[in-house]
């Protein structure tokens, strides 16, 4: 399937229905009826959601988060995950309670129940996307149909069926698709497109999620890019820019949320019982960045740990190359941890409106995350 801007634009209809359909299921309430089994979470994609696989694999230290001072405000020892505490998916693991879903190439895992988790920082929808040193999505996907044959050898068919259905999957996967030409200085934009080279980004990620449906998964959690040009790490790479947003890495990431809004339109009509909540990333993170006051942060556009202007320069924790970084004394107070990615206090504010605590989660839906959890 293949999607350019000519069909996207003739799917505004689309996005107005969806509109439509997101507040409709937001006024008819959910029986929250809670079943006393519980309901597994498996987590796929990249540095949002991976809690350490890449401490398995031979990635290098732009990958890697398993060094001081990650993961020193709630572990107090570095896990993997490129924060300086827990991720939105530990989070949702405490609500739904399930223990910590721990990484699948963890050493000791015994057995899948509660889920597992599959993400590797760096990875991308494109094999192409930091390859050698990631997992890539589509061998994510490979790595879930494996825990699936081990849980039908363990449970039996009918009981596996059961545990894949009512599972959760979160994904949070694409950013490192647009972010890596970038990084690398690779000419690929050149070649393409942006309308083709989003189109080969969700065109490959629709796939990977079909597959992955064909496995056994119906409740899917799907988060909207970010504004890529407007990290710490992406807004000193213009140095005339003087620290603005990166607008071509933003369009780039507003286009491929366009396009994937559609596909998950076009998946519910599909695919059989596919449920989907969407979150607007995007829109609660832009908010944030431009007013951290209003939700209790001090600082929405420079790193807490880093150097270099907006602390944008990739060196927290001193291993990648560069050995000198500054570190902020209250990680709480800031939105961004490091040059691209979020502290725990930000983490948990993201976690709470996609479960749907707060009636102001309405950048979730057509159904919250909460929701994902109670229904069959
Ligand atoms: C790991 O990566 C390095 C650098 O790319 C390479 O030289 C080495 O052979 C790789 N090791 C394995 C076991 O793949
Ligand atoms: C998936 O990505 C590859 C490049 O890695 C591209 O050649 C192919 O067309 C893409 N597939 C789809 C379905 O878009
Ligand atoms: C949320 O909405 C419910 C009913 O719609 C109301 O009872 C409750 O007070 C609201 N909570 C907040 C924090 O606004
Ligand atoms: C949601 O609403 C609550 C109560 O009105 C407020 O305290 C909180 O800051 C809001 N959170 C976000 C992330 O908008």
């Amino acid at each position: 399937m293949k999607f350019t801007v000519s069909n996207l634009s003739s799917s505004m209809f689309l996005l107005v229905l969806f509109i439509a359909l997101v507040s409709h299921t937001h006024g008819s309430k959910i029986d929250h009826h809670r079943s006393n089994k519980h309901v597994a979470l498996f987590i796929f994609g990249d540095s949002f959601l991976d809690a350490g696989n890449n401490n398995y694999i031979n990635a290098t230290t732009l990958g890697q988060a398993n060094f001081w001072p990650y993961g020193e405000t709630y572990f107090k020892f570095p896990t993997g995950r490129f924060s300086d505490g827990r991720l939105i998916s530990d989070f949702i693991a405490e609500y739904a309670n399930l223990p910590l879903v721990p990484p699948y190439l963890q050493p000791g895992n015994s057995n899948y129940y509660g889920g597992v988790n599959f993400a590797s920082s760096g990875a991308g929808a494109l094999v192409e996307t930091f390859e050698g040193s990631v997992i890539p999505f589509k061998t994510q996907a490979r790595n879930y149909k494996k825990v699936a044959a081990l849980l039908r050898h363990k449970l039996g068919s009918s009981e596996t069926k059961s545990l894949l259905s009512s599972a959760v999957y979160m994904f949070s996967i694409g950013s490192n698709d647009y972010l890596s030409p970038f990084l690398t200085h690779s000419d690929v934009l050149n070649s393409y497109s942006h309308s083709e080279y989003v189109g080969m980004v969700v065109g490959n990620l629709t796939s990977i999620i079909k597959e992955i449906y064909k496995r056994g998964a119906r409740k899917f959690v799907f988060m909207t890019l970010p504004p890529l040009g407007c990290l710490p790490g992406t807004r000193i790479i213009q140095l005339e820019g003087k620290g603005k947003c990166l607008q071509e890495l933003s369009a780039l990431a507003s286009l491929h949320n366009g396009v994937l809004k559609v596909v998950l339109l076009q998946l519910d009509k599909q695919l059989k019982g596919f449920k989907f909540a969407l979150y607007d990333f995007s829109a609660d993170l832009t908010l944030m960045v431009n007013h951290p006051l209003k939700y209790g942060l001090k600082e929405g556009k420079s790193a807490c740990c880093g150097s270099g202007p907006f602390r944008g320069v990739y060196s927290c924790g001193g291993k990648r190359g560069e050995k000198q970084f500054e570190l902020c004394d209250k990680p709480n107070e800031y939105l961004f941890w490091d040059s691209y990615h979020l502290t725990e206090s930000a983490y948990k504010k993201f976690a709470d409106l996609m479960w749907g605590f707060t009636n102001n989660s309405s950048n979730i839906g057509p159904y919250t995350i909460g929701d994902l959890f109670q229904l069959p």
